[in-house]
């Protein structure tokens, strides 16, 4: 949802900001560009890929040792090069690049236009650089002053970074909601949105609180205040971030690197966890709090997308180990609902990124109603992550495929380990049984990692016979019913097909209609308990000419032989058993993608950070 880069220092800013970009480019890809000061203000800005800019500013030769870059997620107004961030103030003396949306531009741009202000572009961005030029030159301020004083005037979430052309000795950056991280090194500064651009080049970094003003200088110092213009006292986190991480890794896209990390990233999400040789399940974030957790009224879990997947699973898991009541919420249907939200309940937000603006929202509603918020997060030191009172982090690594994969599984063994963690507390399950459940944990990565390979004929061969589908159907029952709408959310979302998820029953109820030779039905088809009635579903979608793909256990006779095609995978306990039928779901959709000539790690419209509504 846009990303942001910004250098100030001894060293050339261009080919760090470009580079930069390069590795924010999935939080949005609509544009990019750059403002470089040497002279004077340099700026290129292109719709597309930082492809496209990056050809026009190296033919440009833009040099000089502080500049600011962005690439965009559209939000306001069309997608083209006018659009396209950095915008500039009037007099062109600043320029700004900002993540996030103003809710009252409308307003703000009335009145500055009745000031005399022109406007070029459709963007909210350019009402904030124009609301920044104001108040400067109304009070002669400081360009730190200037946007301290224009942030209270503001309502809505950004990050910015600020360049002044007659003050070219500093990066002026402020932060509400959205994220902003500043890096450190020696002599020089960098701003971004997340880490990946920073790692290579210093490990220090401060997250920006919200509502916080950050000064970055050519002298080597750097200052924070709050709106309230008190100095704060930034606190050096360490970047636990390797180079390796954020490249593909002689992977085609992201996402297959991601998929096939599963088996590391499950275990990680684990380590220090779960102790076979002592029966021992310990999540770290919740052992403080057990009491406040076991004994809650309820759990709401809130989130969005394939985290709401995860929530979904992590219901089933905690009713049925735990026998606590569980709900699963839309973050953005939760947050403006009403909903009832009491001092006993305790609200579990998912986020991989962890600045899901929807999911962070319902976190502050649920801590305003008294609620006890854990947060199940990815990445270390987001606002989700800061502001919930617990959580646990699922230690996947940077996920850059727009479509989640190893954030799923992760956030999905975390919530296990959080079911028998509580059902043990609240004394329901006796050692033998906890001990069956950990050892089935531990053996998880590397029956993912047998899944995985089992899969790669079958899913290939699948792909191409199924890659010019119009609509697929997908269906689950019980733990894998979730498992179903993400198979459905990851095709729609890479490969443009699109599918639906359903509980295998429910198909009864109307999906049934669509079903004839042309709709592939993808049917999880693992559980034992359910065996016989996915069966009958099976046969229900055979009646009627559909083709039957199913996801089955290793040397199942019976559905091998109603099905067209079978991709096996390995058993396991059936609470866990998503972990591994949700990976052929994933190949599939992959492949299927890449012969329909998708971008795989950056499907049209879509964003990995959705940091707006
Ligand atoms: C976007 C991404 C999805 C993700 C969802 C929630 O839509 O494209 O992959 O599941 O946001 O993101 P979060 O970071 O909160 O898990």
């Amino acid at each position: 949802m846009c990303g942001i880069v910004a250098y100030i220092g001894t060293k050339d800013a261009y080919p760090i900001i470009e580079k930069g970009l390069r590795r924010l480019e999935y939080r949005g890809y609509d544009s990019a560009g750059v403002a470089i000061f040497d002279q004077g203000l340099s700026i290129v800005k292109r719709q597309g890929k930082v492809d496209n800019m990056s050809k026009a500013a190296i033919a440009a030769g833009l040099r000089g040792r502080i500049g600011i870059g962005h690439t965009r997620w559209a939000t306001h107004g069309e997608v083209n090069d006018v659009n396209a961030h950095p915008h500039q103030s009037g007099d062109g003396r600043l320029a700004i690049v900002h993540n996030g949306i103003i809710e009252n531009y409308d307003s703000l741009k009335v009145a500055l236009e009745g000031l005399g202000h022109i406007f070029v572009s459709e963007t909210d961005t350019e009402v904030l650089v124009k609301l920044i030029e104001e108040v400067q030159r109304q009070g002669n301020l400081s360009l730190e002053e200037a946007v301290r004083q224009a942030s209270s005037k503001v309502v809505g979430a950004y990050a910015i970074v600020v360049i002044d052309r007659d003050d070219p000795t500093k990066l002026v950056a402020a932060r509400r909601a959205s994220p902003l991280v500043l890096g450190i090194g020696e002599n020089e500064f960098f701003f971004a949105s997340d880490g990946t651009p920073i790692v290579e080049h210093t490990k220090n970094v401060v997250y920006l609180e919200s509502d916080q003003v950050a000064v970055a200088r050519l002298d080597g110092t750097y200052s924070i205040v709050n709106l309230e213009n008190e100095m704060q006292t930034p606190f050096i986190h360490q970047l636990d971030l390797e180079i390796e991480q954020i490249e593909k890794g002689g992977y085609d896209y992201f996402m297959l690197k991601e998929i096939h990390e599963q088996p590391a990233t499950i275990a990680d999400a684990m380590r220090g966890r779960v102790s076979p040789e002592q029966n021992l399940i310990r999540l770290g974030g919740l052992v403080e709090h057990i009491d406040r957790v076991a004994n809650a009224d309820r759990i709401l879990i809130v989130a969005c997308g394939t985290s709401w997947h995860s929530g979904l699973i992590g219901e089933y898991l905690i009713e049925d180990l735990a026998r606590m009541p569980v709900e699963v919420e839309y973050a953005s249907e939760f947050r403006y609902r009403n909903p009832v939200i009491t001092e006993r309940d305790v609200v579990i937000a998912i986020s991989q990124s962890g600045e899901t603006a929807d999911t962070l929202a319902a976190v502050e509603l649920a801590k305003k109603a008294g609620a006890f918020c854990y947060g199940i997060v990815n990445v270390v030191g987001s606002s989700i992550a800061r502001e919930t009172d617990a959580g646990s982090y699922i230690h996947a690594g940077p996920e850059i495929g727009v479509a989640s994969t190893k954030a799923f599984t992760g956030q999905v063994t975390i919530l296990s380990l959080m079911a028998i963690h509580l059902a043990c507390h609240r004394g329901l399950i006796d050692d033998a049984r906890k001990q069956m459940l950990v050892n089935a944990l531990v053996n998880i990565p590397s029956k993912v990692e047998k899944a995985i390979a089992n899969c790669a004929k079958p899913v290939e061969f699948i792909a191409r016979e199924l890659y010019e589908s119009h609509n697929a159907l997908y269906l689950g029952r019980g733990f894998n019913f979730p498992v179903a709408l993400e198979g459905a959310l990851k095709l729609k979302e890479i490969s443009y097909i699109h599918a639906e998820g359903y509980p295998a029953a429910e198909m009864k109820h109307g999906p049934i209609a669509l079903i004839d030779e042309d709709m592939p039905v993808f049917v999880i088809a693992t559980n034992q308990s359910a065996y016989h009635k996915i069966v009958s579903n099976i046969e229900q979608v055979k009646a009627r000419n559909g083709m039957v793909i199913a996801i089955v256990l290793e040397g199942d006779s019976e559905i091998s032989q109603l099905a067209d095609f079978v991709i096996e995978i390995p058993d396991t306990e059936e609470q866990f058993s998503p972990l591994l039928s949700v990976i052929p779901l994933q190949l599939l959709s992959y492949h299927i993608a890449v012969h329909r000539g998708c971008n795989v790690d950056q499907p049209r419209n879509l964003a990995k950070s959705v940091t707006v509504e």
